[in-house]
């Protein structure tokens, strides 16, 4: 799908109907600014819940809020024109069953302008992917290394080697029979990856997983080199603006220090009305 050939905001629809062509290009954002930089560019921008490690420091996303989600959500909003916004659901806001997920990711959709909701989890999610889809709730899956499962996963290692590819190829099917419109693929072995994406209907977006995907999607704090705590080896970082950014402040705050700041009063001067 082409950035040029967009005329209108795109649905899950049209991400769906992608399906083998073009790859989708996504990335996520959790801000005005960023959103608008990636409107042109993206098929679709994610308000992941990634934020809270990225933005506000956390240790991991398990300690992510619907209220977190929904300013970041509102924010993001702003900066889109025509990439489809679509909004994760944070840890503990869906797992308990389908009326609580339906409940949270209406609140979601309704005060943010989502057009879609992402959440984590395969076959054991298929019950709940199915009922918000029924109620008018585009779903996009995650499954591989799911984050939110960071306690009984172990660590944020490659999912779906030795015995666990069937089950992953079953979670798989579970969420595209179950009506999700797309399905994530996190860090996972990139022939698995191809098999997946060869016999399911619906795209699959890669992060970590394979170039063969229908598309790939990367942290934009990482690929910008913004966030530095950590750097997952298939992450490319096209710029470095953490360094950057450090090096920036280096230099004025010496500035600053040496009285070598530029001269206030001519800043004024030049700005005065003539
Ligand atoms: O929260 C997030 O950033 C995500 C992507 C890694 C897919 O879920």
């Amino acid at each position: 799908m082409s950035a040029t050939a967009k005329k209108r905001s795109l649905m899950p629809d049209d991400i769906r109907a992608a399906k083998g062509g073009t790859p989708l290009v996504s990335l996520t954002a959790y801000t005005t600014p960023m959103a608008q930089m990636m409107d042109a560019h993206c098929d679709f921008v994610l308000v992941g819940d990634s934020v809270g490690m990225v933005l506000h420091g956390l240790p991991s996303t398990l300690g992510v809020t619907m209220d977190m989600m929904i300013m970041h959500g509102k924010a993001v909003a702003r900066g889109l024109n025509t990439a489809l916004m679509v909004i994760d659901m944070p840890f503990g806001s869906y797992e308990e069953g389908p009326s609580q997920a339906f409940r949270n990711a209406a609140r979601l959709m309704a005060e943010t302008g989502a057009g879609a909701v992402k959440l984590e989890g395969g076959a054991q999610m298929a019950e709940t992917i199915a009922f918000l889809v029924a109620r008018g709730i585009p779903v996009m899956a995650h499954i591989g290394l799911t984050p939110q499962s960071i306690n009984t996963l172990g660590g944020y290692k490659v999912q779906g080697r030795g015995a666990a590819r069937e089950a992953m190829l079953a979670d798989a099917a579970a969420v595209t029979d179950a009506g999700a419109f797309a399905l994530v693929l996190e860090k996972v072995p990139a022939s698995l990856a191809d098999d997946i994406t060869a016999q399911i209907a619906i795209p699959t977006i890669g992060i970590g997983a394979s170039a063969g995907c229908d598309g790939q999607i990367l942290v934009v704090d990482d690929m910008l080199g913004l966030f530095t705590a950590f750097k997952a080896k298939f992450v490319k970082r096209y710029a470095h603006l953490g360094t950057d950014g450090a090096a920036a402040i280096e230099a004025y705050a010496a500035e600053v220090r040496a009285r070598a700041f530029p001269a206030q009063e001519h800043v004024f001067a030049d700005e005065a009305p003539k």
